[in-house]
């Protein structure tokens, strides 16, 4: 199945620090990433990513999650997403996980970057956990989002070796480094119809 957003209109949800949301946002600033930010959204007001958005000028809706049903919070983003006519979303750092109503309502239209090399170390604090393991390499992942934890088909990946003298913070800091690098190429091979999907495989033509 050939994968390909009806526009070029990206959502960008964050929670957090947003380096992954600037980097994508200078991508685009530059002409490097042929992109529109329609909207960031985030359900932490004070999240350095959020104000970041505020300062480029980006329209920006905060909506807030906490002791709100999952669903009625998901139905509150679709709706934002559909207002700004986005056809892809993207996470970067968004401490969220979605319900049916959101994933139905954007089918292989949800990316997430991961910092390790799924399916090894899912979840959170993997940087470490793949230091304490005593993993050689780890890396970072871009996938299509479904309803299994950070379990979705894989758009990129990209390796990092893990070195002897690595603290977490060192090796979170090349993971990172890639991240800002894959996930900008990954939204490019989206929007550009370069994605097949077979069963849960990515291909890119
Ligand atoms: C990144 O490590 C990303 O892989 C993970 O959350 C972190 C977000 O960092 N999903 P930032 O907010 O983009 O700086």
């Amino acid at each position: 199945m050939r994968i390909q957003p009806a526009n070029r209109r990206l959502g960008i949800l964050l929670s957090g620090r947003g380096s992954n949301f600037e980097a994508i946002a200078d991508r685009i600033a530059s002409g490097k990433l042929n992109a529109e930010i329609a909207v960031v959204i985030s359900n932490i007001e004070s999240a350095p990513g959020f104000e970041r958005a505020r300062a480029r000028g980006l329209t920006t809706v905060y909506i807030p999650s906490q002791r709100r049903p999952r669903e009625e919070f998901d139905r509150e983003v679709v709706e934002q997403l559909r207002k700004h006519n986005v056809s892809l979303v993207v996470l970067a750092g968004f401490m969220r996980l979605l319900s049916r109503v959101f994933l139905e309502a954007f089918p292989y239209g949800i990316l997430n970057i991961h910092p390790a090399l799924l399916p090894a170390f899912p979840g959170m604090d993997v940087q470490r956990q793949a230091l304490e393991y005593g993993a050689k390499f780890s890396g970072c992942t871009v996938h299509f989002v479904d309803d299994t934890l950070d379990g979705g088909p894989i758009i990129l990946q990209a390796v990092v070796p893990v070195r002897d003298d690595d603290t977490t913070e060192t090796l979170s800091a090349r993971i990172l480094k890639e991240e800002h690098r894959i996930y900008s190429e990954a939204i490019d091979l989206v929007l550009s119809g370069h994605c097949e999907i077979e069963s849960r495989r990515v291909l890119v033509k």
